[in-house]
């Protein structure tokens, strides 16, 4: 299939178009590289352009003529979304409304649109179904309802099928250790422990220690990069071959807190990093993890690295190679 992925430099994207490309799929990926990296992209071809470039992008969907569309590209961060909330509106929102604009009547049929599981807010059960409320308690996860209901809409008024796939917190890196998260200022939990390791960063900080969890601090579903990779291809496939529409939850079913991921990194990279205990950071629900059973049961879905430590450890081997191969930088 002949597929255009918005956000395909980035971390997620790019292995999602690493593996498209394994797999004998035609790649267009439309990046403004802010995030992104012209290295990461290791399958197809990269036009650089902005999804507010309303004549390149529809230039660039009409020559290109694709079969499908994977959108990632998003501005992504909890804590900054809710100090910027009309940055996260006008680049979720707005960009995706462009980007479907842009795509009408070009006779595509596919859309896989990357979802959140922010999109459930701060939910009373765990693990969350699809049918959990949705309730976001941060601008990031608004935007993407937002999108995702506009989504419904567009695919109830004419022939467009979507999967809205809701990432719970995706982390790790490519096992080969080609492309991994590469970002100038780093949020993630797994990464910022690892950037601490290795003494790029002087202490961790654990935000909130009250939540009402297991240990006090924040839980999630932390899922391999590579598995919600696969449930790319595979709700592709789903899509073409049902041609129903739906949204689909991508975790394990199970969670971590903020201390038991401090402790598999101190494992995994043998350093006894410093942590400090402090405030909690805005717009963290205290405890997200993925019923992903619809997912398994529809596509197929059979995830491969299932196991924290193993997680970390690709991280780790990737934050090594980041910080000492010449070319590869993070910006
Ligand atoms: N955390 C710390 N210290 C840090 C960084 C994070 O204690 O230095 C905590 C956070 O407060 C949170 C947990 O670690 O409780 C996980 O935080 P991340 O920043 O790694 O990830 P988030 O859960 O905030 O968000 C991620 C993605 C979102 C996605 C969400 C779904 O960034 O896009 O997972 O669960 F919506």
């Amino acid at each position: 299939m002949k597929v255009f992925v918005t956000g395909g430099a980035g971390y997620i994207g790019s292995h999602v178009v690493k593996l498209l490309g394994r797999h004998g799929h035609n790649v267009l990926v439309y990046d403004n590289l802010s995030t992104g990296h012209e290295w990461a992209v290791l399958a197809g071809r990269l036009v650089r352009g902005d999804l507010n470039d309303c004549q390149l992008l529809r230039d660039t969907l009409k020559d290109y003529q694709p079969d499908a569309v994977m959108h990632f590209a998003a501005s992504i961060e909890v804590e900054e979304s809710t100090r910027e909330p009309l940055t996260y509106y006008r680049n979720n929102v707005v960009n995706s409304i462009n980007l479907l604009e842009a795509i009408t009547g070009l006779g595509i049929e596919y859309f896989i649109y990357s979802s959140t599981a922010a999109a459930y807010g701060a939910p009373d059960t765990s693990p969350v179904d699809e049918n959990t409320p949705l309730n976001p308690i941060n601008p990031y996860g608004t935007t993407k309802v937002m999108v995702e209901k506009i989504l419904q809409d567009i695919a109830a008024s004419r022939d467009l099928k979507y999967i809205a796939l809701r990432y719970f917190n995706v982390a790790g890196a490519d096992p080969d250790c080609e492309i991994g998260q590469a970002y100038s200022h780093a949020t993630h939990l797994i990464t910022r422990a690892l950037k601490t390791a290795q003494g790029s960063q002087g202490r961790l900080s654990v935000f909130g220690t009250d939540y009402p969890t297991r240990d006090g601090t924040c839980v999630r579903d932390y899922i391999h990069v590579a598995d919600l990779s696969s449930a790319h291809l595979l709700a592709l496939m789903y899509l073409r071959q049902s041609g129903l529409s739906d949204i689909m939850n991508c975790g394990y079913g199970h969670g971590f807190s903020v201390l038991d991921v401090i402790n598999v990194a101190k494992n995994v990279t043998g350093v006894d990093f410093p942590v400090e205990l402090a405030e909690r950071r805005p717009g963290d629900p205290p405890e997200l993890v993925a019923d992903s059973s619809k997912l398994e049961r529809l596509t197929g879905w059979t995830p491969l690295h299932d196991d924290l430590p193993f997680i970390i450890e690709t991280a780790w081997n990737w934050e090594k190679k980041l910080s000492g191969k010449v070319g590869i930088t993070d910006k």
